[in-house]
């Protein structure tokens, strides 16, 4: 059976980092401290809402981590300015090495696909501004589940909705809760471990394999077999 691989978005194929150039303008040298806040704080709620089942989409746990943050930092951002940071979410880049990546992959013959906390729309437009649409069969959002990652249920959900048995599907992801929980679930996985300081959770559950590109995972999952 080809092998299936769902392709986290955000901080995997997506660089939330290039928030910080519009966070820049308001924020000058706090802009890298509070872009981080922001993104654990996005996260954390994403992770509340799960547990609490009390589903918002993604979109609306950014903006409350926004707000959050700006009161952390003490930076009183008027509204116009917070829909432009919001905004600038929607158009984010692709890391250096996702095109040639995700091409390689595609030339193996791997079933690829985007999933992710972001609603369906929201992943597609940011994959079509990145322009990386293309390499992927489908968007499958947890939304379709009104719940988050790393909730067993939406990594159930991605295996029903492409088709494929975790068995034979890989989550590719650079953030560990979402390699934790895609093992837990039954699948395999890839820890993309974009900087060398990044680490990973001490949980006894390790990665199925570990990669610091995109670029070699055709290989490195065969290598993986
Ligand atoms: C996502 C978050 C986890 O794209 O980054 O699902």
């Amino acid at each position: 059976m080809a092998i299936t691989l769902a392709f986290d978005v955000y901080g995997t194929l997506i660089d939330t980092y290039g928030v910080v150039v519009a966070l820049e303008k308001h924020l000058g040298s706090k802009a890298t401290g509070f872009s981080s806040t922001w993104r654990e704080k996005q996260l954390e709620y994403s992770f509340r809402r799960g547990l609490m089942q009390n589903y918002q989409n993604f979109a609306q746990c950014t903006r409350d981590a926004l707000d959050y943050t700006c009161s952390y930092y003490k930076v009183p951002l008027c509204q116009v300015d917070k829909e432009e940071l919001l905004d600038a979410y929607k158009v984010l880049p692709a890391f250096n090495d996702v095109k040639e990546g995700l091409a390689r992959a595609q030339k193996a013959g791997f079933r690829m696909f985007a999933f992710s906390n972001g609603s369906a729309e929201a992943v597609e437009t940011l994959l079509r501004n990145a322009g990386i649409r293309e390499y992927f069969m489908g968007v499958v959002s947890v939304d379709e589940m009104k719940s988050f990652k790393p909730n067993p249920a939406v990594y159930s959900h991605f295996l029903r909705r492409a088709d494929a048995v975790g068995a034979d599907a890989w989550l590719i992801s650079s953030n560990p809760f979402d390699v934790i929980g895609a093992i837990s679930a039954g699948m395999r996985a890839a820890w993309l471990k974009r900087s060398p300081d990044a680490l990973f959770d001490p949980w006894g559950i390790e990665p199925t394999l570990t990669v610091d590109s995109l670029v070699n995972l055709d290989e490195l999952i065969f290598k993986g077999e």
